[in-house]
């Protein structure tokens, strides 16, 4: 399991970026970026090298932490998953990849594509004194186009990436990710309603291929949630003082939503109950709305049975519960 904590050397190489850079600048490039995001412009906005670093002081922490809780659920389902190679499509300032390398211990060959060239450009700066990404490799250009040319890798992840690509291109880039992945491939997208529909449609595409589910579901059927209810999970990191400045923020925290997926080539050894939401901890039983092989269920922990209440008691939106645990 890793932290949802920025690695200390990325965080170094974000705070040395900052040096002489005006954070109420930042703070206002930042706004007009999340703005122009959320209007479902995407990240084409960010245009210049101070754009791209408000991004990244703004955004990062947060990416990181939801990659992060994504490949602790993917290596928690698949500990033997030992990949060399990554490929991080819609690379961005390279968080995935920095996640990656925390998570996967194996990993020694990192290629990250995007086509933002001022993105690539910090990405590669912030890499610079990293042990493990120094050497990686940045193809620039669009992935719909490029994705052909890349070798295979064993882990392919894709993150916060789909949302910005048109319902055709998404299936395309879905069908070309899914070629390139060797192992598994890991997409995660913000935790809307929407995201959850892009995450759904990728899982039924790539099901149909043949695809196993190591994460978050225990199962290939049919997700069993009935809108308005959608899958998705919280993530806390902390928010250092430069962060808090960005976001205008007060509190020393932030909760990022998200959803996920990750896919394998090999059924996963284990299949483990999801916990959806935070479990209600009542006086006499613990409630937990848990994703089964059979479906959705509110399960029932009372208090009476004390080994399940003891364990149920450390049950985390997110978590996996293994039948024996
Ligand atoms: C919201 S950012 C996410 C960056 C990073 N993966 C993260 O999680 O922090 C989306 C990234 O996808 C890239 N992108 C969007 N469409 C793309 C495409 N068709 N080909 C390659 N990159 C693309 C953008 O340039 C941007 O860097």
């Amino acid at each position: 399991m890793i932290a949802p904590a920025l690695p200390a050397e990325l965080k170094a190489a974000l705070d040395g970026k900052l040096q002489g850079f005006s954070r109420s600048d930042a703070a206002q490039r930042s706004q007009k970026i999340s703005t122009t995001y959320r209007a479902g412009g995407g990240s084409g906005t960010i245009k210049s090298d101070a754009d791209a670093l408000a991004y990244a002081l703004a955004r990062m922490p947060a990416t990181y932490a939801a990659v992060a809780a994504s490949l602790n659920a993917l290596t928690g389902i698949a500990p033997d998953l030992a990949p060399e190679t990554l490929l991080d499509v819609g690379a961005g300032p390279g968080t995935a990849s920095w996640a990656a390398a925390e998570a996967l211990p194996s990993l020694q060959d990192f290629t990250l594509l995007d086509a933002n060239p001022t993105l690539s450009r910090l990405a590669l700066e912030l890499t610079r004194g990293s042990t493990r990404l120094a050497e990686c490799r940045y193809l620039p250009g669009d992935a719909g186009v490029n994705l052909a040319e890349v070798a295979q890798a064993d882990l392919v992840i894709a993150s916060y990436l789909i949302g910005e690509l048109s319902e055709a291109d998404q299936r395309t880039l879905t069908e070309a990710m899914w070629a390139k992945a060797r192992h598994a491939l890991l997409v995660i997208e913000p935790g809307t309603p929407a995201g959850y529909g892009r995450i759904l449609a990728l899982r039924r595409q790539l099901i149909a291929q043949g695809a196993y589910v190591a994460a978050p579901c225990p199962h290939e059927k049919p997700c069993p949630l009935i809108a308005p209810d959608w899958c998705h999970f919280s993530q806390r990191l902390p928010r250092s003082q430069a962060h808090r400045q960005i976001k205008g923020a007060e509190v020393p925290f932030e909760d990022e939503r998200f959803i996920y997926v990750a896919l394998t080539r090999a059924p996963p050894k284990s299949r483990a109950a999801r916990v959806l939401a935070p479990p209600d901890l009542g006086k006499a039983e613990i409630t937990a709305k848990l994703c089964m092989d059979g479906g959705v269920a509110l399960t029932k922990v009372p208090r009476r049975d004390r080994a399940a209440y003891a364990d149920a008691r450390r049950w985390r939106w997110g978590d996996a519960i293994l039948s024996d645990s």
